[in-house]
């Protein structure tokens, strides 16, 4: 597209910059509280909650006020609703057995969710890592993260998840082969409409930081995750794992984490076309609280800010902590 500009003064960038109404009418790009979906913490336990302390304004819920907080959700107008499961040290095994248990606790809170907010979406995690005793996504075999067994125990964690309800999987593992494998056993178990949000796109990020606190993965995590989640200097090889999970079956892509990889969000839009949507992941959550709390930003401005940003990238949504936050300022 090339711009057409009168020289000045018959071109005045300005004028359509004077006021709240044409300001409006120039608008390219719109957060609303359809873009927004709220990532939350699930702990065991019974009416009560405990704070995340690296993320301030997060909590982590047991499951009756999970399922309180996505009344709340709905009558908001967030569409969706993504579970973490806090795991006990206790739970977490060398086999991740739990990880399939139909009564693990993402899948008690996808029935309890169901119960009490029929129309909101539920979104889950498909990763070995809140069930693995060294915290990685994968089983681990003599230090390496092994990719084939773990890809058919995401796939009984996926049939897990459907069997209770779950609207939108996520596999966020970043195993090969995991999307073609998993939409295979949907199609074969009677669950056609189960959508997949692939976490395509994932980069080895130090801005995971606060989430491993938590889900509790920090402590236990051994090593990085540079052998399965992406290289951060890399761009292309984001476009090849998009397409590829696209050609296995999934129905969404993301891009993760959010703010640093803005460039990456636009090419996938503009390459592929499809429901794109970006994490902006703990540790961005983090430092804008931090921020604000120190009152060296004005938090509500960065936090509609950050998030537009993400529509101007190509994203149609966001995973995002700030999602209730935002739809009150969004809903007036
Ligand atoms: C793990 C998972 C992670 C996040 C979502 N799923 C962390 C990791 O890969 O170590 C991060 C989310 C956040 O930082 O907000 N499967």
């Amino acid at each position: 597209m090339t711009p057409i500009l009168a020289p000045f003064p018959a071109s005045r960038q300005r004028r359509m910059r004077q006021s709240p109404a044409l300001r409006a009418l120039a608008r390219q790009n719109t957060l609303t509280v359809d873009d927004l979906i709220w990532p939350v913490f699930v702990m065991d336990g019974r009416d009560d909650e405990t704070p995340v302390a690296s993320m301030p304004g997060v909590v982590r819920r047991t499951v009756d006020r999970v399922a309180k907080a996505a009344v709340e959700a709905q009558s908001l107008g967030i569409p969706a609703i993504c579970i973490f499961p806090y795991t006990a040290m206790a739970a977490r095994t060398e086999d991740c057995a739990m990880a399939w248990s139909p009564d693990n606790l993402t899948n008690q809170t996808i029935r309890a969710i169901k119960d009490a907010a029929p129309d909101i979406a539920v979104m889950t995690d498909i990763a070995l890592d809140p069930y693995n005793i060294n915290g990685h996504d994968g089983f681990v075999e003599n230090g390496e993260i092994v990719n084939d067994r773990t890809v058919d125990a995401l796939v009984k964690m996926a049939l897990a998840q459907a069997a209770a309800g779950a609207d939108i999987l996520g596999p966020s593992d970043m195993m090969d082969g995991r999307i073609g494998a998993i939409r295979a056993a949907l199609e074969s178990e009677g669950h056609q409409n189960v959508t997949i949000l692939s976490y395509a796109a994932k980069y080895a990020s130090a801005f995971y930081g606060p989430f491993r606190d938590a889900v509790g993965a920090s402590a236990a995590l051994t090593g990085d995750k540079k052998t399965y989640q992406m290289d951060p200097g890399n761009a292309d090889e984001a476009l090849r794992l998009v397409a590829r999970d696209l050609s296995e079956g999934a129905d969404m892509v993301m891009v993760k984490p959010g703010m640093p990889y803005l460039d990456i969000c636009r090419q996938v839009k503009d390459a592929f076309g499809v429901p794109t949507f970006a994490y902006q992941v703990s540790g961005e959550y983090a430092m804008l609280q931090a921020a604000a709390q120190n009152g060296w930003l004005d938090g509500d401005k960065v936090m509609l800010e950050s998030l537009l940003g993400f529509k101007r990238a190509g994203c149609d949504g966001i995973l995002t902590y700030f999602a209730p936050a935002a739809a009150r300022l969004l809903q007036g």
